[in-house]
């Protein structure tokens, strides 16, 4: 199956923060790829802009540096990369100051053309940005500005932050990333469960026993220690990434496909989260391992009491899910590199068979989000051969590179998508305000009340499944988490 490409018309990007990391190995990598695949016009236009004093032609051997590191496997045409660089341009701006903006502002097209502004830097400054835009006369009502995470650290915070950039842009000009909205087999969440007759009927309490949702790094905190201390995985990670997959398999139908009616529906769901009670979390912060650092000594604290990972048992509120726990685990240095949500359904009513119906597996809906992605659904079948009736649970595999073909295999990064979305001018795989407040609001009281009890993490090994509380926080309920593999 090939996939369509919808060409976009022909834009001007900003991109502040345009030779920092993000720029550097998604934001530049995913515009190129894009290009090639012909989504992105010829006339379109991008500019860095940033402090360092350069010109566009060392700007652009510097994208054609992070396109060769970063650019992936996937092959253009000879002479695309040189067709590419030569629609990039680069302004020296000060952000805190004056100097540059006019200069941006003349090198924009201004022909009408959709022009957005990345913030691929600090929330600090994009206050800053906000208002030179706004003042040096590049803000108008079709302006859009994307922002990064983090948003805000809490949710004061987030709120000025919401509210700062409020004085200069209409919500629907603001552009929240998280990228794992732009991951494939999130969207496809979506399209399993409102394209499909056949699980809407059964996605309640009634026949789900409970939703794990796993999201394991191999990685530990490497270079971006000074960083992930002042954060942690509940903010790093839980507050953002896992909350959007919770809200996406959580959700109620949304009336249309359109972006404010998913966002409220997802919107809903954080609001009807219930405080989570102290015996329902684990923390942990990962051990040395051989010549790798323990966490402490890798953050450079060696008091630090931030979490490298965490484990949650959750609870929506609501007709649907009261009863059913949904329980979230993410962290560092762990067994795999491996995305999961698992719908565990719950085990028959009776069983007709010798095996008491406790005994039999329970159905087992896992959506792999990385690596792999794809889709089993857990069945029981009898075993082949005669000797009786034996049963046996078999997985239903779709893994998406096999049933879609090479498309299916590779689908576009999630930056390329969403930068792609923002040019489309479509918001719903992006964060609200009021959606990102929302998140805080659940998650505040949890990190406040950690640091009131001078919470101390669980050690776990580096290439384990995390502290051994986290097995227990499922024992307890009877239930064991799923393994965590690629
Ligand atoms: C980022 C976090 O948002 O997501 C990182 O700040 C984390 O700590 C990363 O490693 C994980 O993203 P992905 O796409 O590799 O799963």
């Amino acid at each position: 199956m090939v996939s369509r490409v919808i060409p976009v018309e022909p834009f001007d990007l900003v991109i502040f923060g345009g030779t920092g990391d993000l720029a550097r190995r998604k934001i530049l990598p995913g515009l190129f790829r894009r290009f090639c695949a012909g989504q992105m016009p010829k006339n379109s236009r991008i500019i860095g802009a940033a402090r360092a004093d350069m010109d566009a032609a060392a700007y652009q051997a510097f994208v054609g540096e992070a396109i060769s590191e970063f650019g992936g496997a996937r092959t253009c045409e000879d002479g695309t990369l040189q067709e590419f660089l030569a629609q990039i341009s680069y302004q020296t701006v000060d952000i805190r100051g004056d100097n540059g903006w006019d200069m941006l502002k003349a090198d924009l097209s201004g022909d009408g053309r959709v022009e957005a502004f990345y913030f691929s830097v600090g929330p600090s400054l994009f206050g800053d940005i906000a208002e030179r835009l706004h003042r040096f006369g590049m803000a108008t009502p079709d302006t859009r500005i994307v922002v990064e995470k983090p948003f805000g650290r809490d949710l004061d915070t987030a709120k000025a932050l919401n509210a700062t950039l409020a004085t200069h842009f209409e919500e629907g000009q603001i552009y929240r990333i998280d990228h794992y909205l732009g991951k494939e087999t999130v969207q496809n969440l979506m399209a399993v469960r409102f394209g499909n007759v056949l699980f809407e009927p059964l996605w309640n309490s009634q026949y789900i026993d409970h939703i794990q949702i796993t999201v394991a790094e191999t990685v530990g905190v490497g270079g971006r220690g000074e960083y992930y201390d002042k954060s942690g995985a509940m903010r790093d990670m839980v507050q953002n990434h896992l909350m959007q997959l919770l809200c996406l398999i959580a959700m109620e139908p949304p009336a249309k496909f359109d972006p404010d009616s998913v966002r409220d529906e997802k919107l809903k769901v954080i609001r009807a989260l219930e405080p989570v009670e102290l015996h329902h979390m684990v923390r942990g912060q990962y051990e040395a391992d051989g010549d790798e650092p323990d966490y402490r000594t890798a953050v450079n604290d060696p008091r630090s009491r931030t979490e490298s990972f965490v484990a949650i048992k959750a609870h929506v509120s609501n007709w649907r899910w009261a009863g059913t726990p949904i329980y979230l685990r993410t962290g560092k240095n762990l067994v795999a590199r491996s995305s999961e949500i698992a719908v565990v359904f719950k085990p028959l009513a009776h069983s007709i068979f010798s095996t008491g119906e406790a005994d039999l597996p329970s159905n087992v809906l896992a959506i792999q989000l990385q690596p792999n992605e794809g889709i089993t659904m857990n069945v029981t079948i009898k075993e082949p051969g005669p000797g009786g009736m034996r049963l046996v649970d078999v997985p239903l595999d779709m893994t998406f590179a096999e049933a879609l073909g090479e498309e299916g295999g590779d689908p576009p990064d999630a930056y390329e998508r969403l930068i792609m979305d923002v040019i489309r001018g479509n918001q719903t795989l992006f964060m609200r305000g009021d959606e990102v407040e929302a998140a805080w609001a659940w998650t505040d009281p949890i990190i406040e009340g950690w640091q009131a009890r001078h919470d101390v993490p669980k050690p776990y090994e580096p290439g384990s499944s995390g502290p051994t509380d986290s097995d227990q926080l499922m024992i307890r309920d009877n239930r064991k988490w799923r393994e965590i593999k690629v």
